[in-house]
């Protein structure tokens, strides 16, 4: 059986790209595979966070991610900062990665919008913890967005950089990207495409929208000027957009899908349709589970113990490998 790790910030909402792009393929490889999620709460100090809302969203995520269907007795399921020997393993790897690769994510020069100056230290070297997320499992697969392959890259070059200099210490990973849905667009903009922190909430679905919410926001994406439904994503994004969710939504090709269609409306209502059938079961396991935070955190605590269990024997092995001399 693989092993498979993945994480997803406690940020904000979880939105449509986010289940489409990754937390629904997980669902799928928790039985397939042997499988690691976790709630990156230490991402999250990357930027400014109310301390009481970062605590609530870990929760609510970690609810979320059970109601979307992770079963905590056949995952691991844990909040990164439970687990120590994440930002201890960062703080090895960033003796390997180079201020030049780093200083190339996309996602930092997009984060650090007000400048590098006055960015956190932490959003520099955040692909270095996520590195270290990935690498401490030994996980050969990683089920991720779009936006997530640069930092796949870097993780491998690490992990291939480290074996090198070091000697045979960490498993190198693959970025796994979903057929249909890797990369969901803003339904107001889209050209960019949908993210948590997006100033754009009517762009935004969420995974937790009312069904009418979720139906007016389709209704209101942004098309394309012309009338002919094809799917091409340079030419007519808004529309490829729908095309891609809709064939996300169903185990369709978005160009298979374009071919029912000759208007605009039809499209934004059958794909508001499928995405409120997709979500409905998500939504109203939320809301039971929220009833209940206390099971949630039970299996967490379980989660960390079972994702510690493995972390501290890859820490050692890196540990030994760069020199380190060891307590015992
Ligand atoms: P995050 O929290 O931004 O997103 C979680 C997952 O959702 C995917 N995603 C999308 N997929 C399709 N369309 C979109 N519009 C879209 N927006 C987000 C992301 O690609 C991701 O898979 N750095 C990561 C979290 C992380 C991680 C890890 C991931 C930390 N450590 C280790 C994998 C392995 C992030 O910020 O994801």
């Amino acid at each position: 059986m693989a092993r498979v790790l993945s994480g997803i910030q406690p940020t904000g909402d979880i939105h449509l790209g986010n289940y489409l792009g990754a937390v629904r393929g997980w669902v799928d490889d928790q039985h397939a595979q042997d499988a690691y999620f976790c709630v990156v709460d230490l991402h999250a100090l990357t930027l400014p966070r109310d301390p009481a809302e970062l605590r609530a969203k870990t929760l609510e995520t970690t609810l979320l991610l059970v109601a979307a269907g992770l079963d905590p007795d056949v995952c691991t399921l844990f909040v990164q900062s439970h687990v120590h020997e994440h930002p201890e393993l960062s703080w090895i790897l960033e003796s390997v990665a180079s201020m030049g690769e780093l200083r190339r994510m996309t996602q930092f020069k997009e984060k650090a919008k007000e400048g590098e100056e006055s960015a956190r230290v932490a959003l520099f070297t955040y692909p270095v913890l996520q590195a270290a997320d990935i690498l401490l499992y030994d996980a050969e697969q990683v089920p991720v967005g779009e936006d997530q392959r640069q930092h796949l890259e870097l993780c491998r070059d690490i992990a291939l950089r480290f074996n090198h200099r070091y000697g045979e210490t960490f498993v190198v990973p693959d970025a796994v990207l979903p057929k249909v849905g890797a990369r969901i667009m803003d339904l107001q903009r889209p050209a960019a495409k949908m993210s948590k922190s997006a100033d754009s909430p009517q762009g935004t679905v969420l995974v937790l929208d009312e069904p009418a919410v979720i139906e007016r926001k389709f209704k209101r994406a942004v098309t394309d000027a012309g009338t002919d439904v094809t799917f091409d994503p340079v030419g007519q994004p808004g529309v490829a957009n729908l095309l891609q969710i809709l064939g996300a939504a169903t185990g369709r090709q978005p160009a298979e899908v374009a071919v029912g269609y000759d208007q605009y409306g039809p499209l934004k209502a059958d794909t508001a349709e499928a995405v409120i059938e997709l979500l409905r079961p998500v939504r109203e396991r939320y809301a039971d589970l929220a009833a209940d935070p206390e099971a949630v955190r039970s299996t967490l605590r379980q989660g960390a113990q079972k994702a510690e269990a493995i972390a501290a024997v890859t820490l050692a092995r890196a540990r030994a490998a760069i020199g380190l001399l060891s307590r015992s």
